[in-house]
């Protein structure tokens, strides 16, 4: 009986371990991104992988990406949004900027390609 009750509980320990899976994208986004400052952009990310993994941004040092009001927005579906913006607004670190898009979750981690972000005035 004992038994029995211990080798359920162990069958179904490995099952839910089985059942976890390090992220993989569904969407990885492209190496390059020119946008015009009159339409803006936003580049796509997601990944799935369970437990479901979060989506960050960073840049090419590492380090975490976060939102510029206005100008930068990390939603959070893990979309990276750029806004149209007038010239004066611009700022190369936001603007022209190699971003990478990191999902992670507890068994894992992947990055994706450099993203090479250009907006213009075209
Ligand atoms: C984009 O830049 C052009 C040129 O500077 C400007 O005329 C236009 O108003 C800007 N677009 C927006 C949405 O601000």
């Amino acid at each position: 009986m004992f038994s029995g009750v211990i080798f359920l509980t162990l069958l179904l320990g490995v099952r839910a371990e089985d059942d976890t899976s390090g992220p993989v994208f569904v969407r990885e986004p492209p190496n390059r991104i020119d946008f015009s400052n009159t339409t803006g952009a936003v580049v796509e990310c997601s990944a799935h992988g369970n437990p479901t993994p979060d989506i960050i941004w960073v840049r090419s040092d590492g380090t975490a990406v976060g939102d510029v009001p206005g100008l930068r927005q990390v939603l959070a579906n893990g979309n990276l949004v750029f806004p149209p913006f007038r010239a004066e607004d611009y700022r190369q670190e936001v603007h022209a900027q190699v971003y990478v898009c990191l999902a992670k979750n507890s068994v894992g981690s992947v990055h994706s390609r450099d993203v090479n972000v250009r907006a213009g005035w075209w």
